[in-house]
């Protein structure tokens, strides 16, 4: 049984899709969900679904990434995970960090990477007009948003789309893609999936 952390920093939606789906015949459980931000509505989540919770609040370290992420690494090491996943975690992570779990980390991302890495992906896609928006599921790499592509999933850009409605529809979608991506990472599968 693969041993699975995901770090988020906010309501965790996508992290309460993967927490649900990690039982049964998956081949992996969730061990941990931390956080950078200790008011993060998704710590309650996870701890009503009976997963350990763990926050370190980025703001008491100011600039220094390195000393937030030492901390931040205490309770994931003690987690001991296979996999770490990133689900909503809005945090810059170092190279270091990165290559510590280089090859056993995951990220969802609002675009259909390589379009719009960063922030702001759905006004990105509606100001130039694209057709189509979704998701990505990558393996995180010391480049933002970059690395390879284990999944995605599209969605049509509708007429009067606004960001509000745009964001709701691929969420829906991050929800199918994520979970369905991790339970095949955790059994050793790397091929890319298409929803
Ligand atoms: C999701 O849409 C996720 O793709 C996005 O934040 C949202 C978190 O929602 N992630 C990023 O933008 C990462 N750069 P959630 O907390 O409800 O899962």
């Amino acid at each position: 049984m693969k041993r699975v952390a995901i770090l988020i920093s906010g309501g965790g939606s996508n992290m309460v899709k993967l927490v649900q789906d990690m039982v049964g015949d998956h081949p992996a459980r969730a061990v941990l969900v931390a956080s950078n931000d200790p008011a993060a509505k998704g710590l309650a989540r996870a701890a009503e679904m009976g997963v350990a919770v763990a926050s370190v609040d980025h703001r008491g370290f100011g600039k220094d990434r390195v000393a937030f992420e030492a901390a931040l690494l205490e309770p994931i090491l003690a987690a001991k995970p296979d996999i770490l996943c990133l689900a909503g975690f809005m945090r810059v992570l170092t190279p270091a960090f990165v290559r510590r779990f280089e090859g056993r980390m995951l990220n969802i991302h609002p675009s259909l990477l390589p379009k719009y890495p960063g922030l702001h992906t759905h006004a990105r896609a509606l100001a130039a007009g694209d057709a189509e928006a979704g998701c990505t599921v990558h393996e995180v790499t010391a480049v933002l948003d970059d690395g390879p592509i284990l999944g995605q999933a599209r969605v049509p850009v509708l007429p009067g789309d606004d960001e509000a409605a745009l964001a709701a529809r691929v969420l829906v979608q991050e929800h199918r893609l994520y979970p369905a991506v991790l339970r095949r990472y955790a059994a050793g599968l790397h091929e890319r999936l298409d929803l």
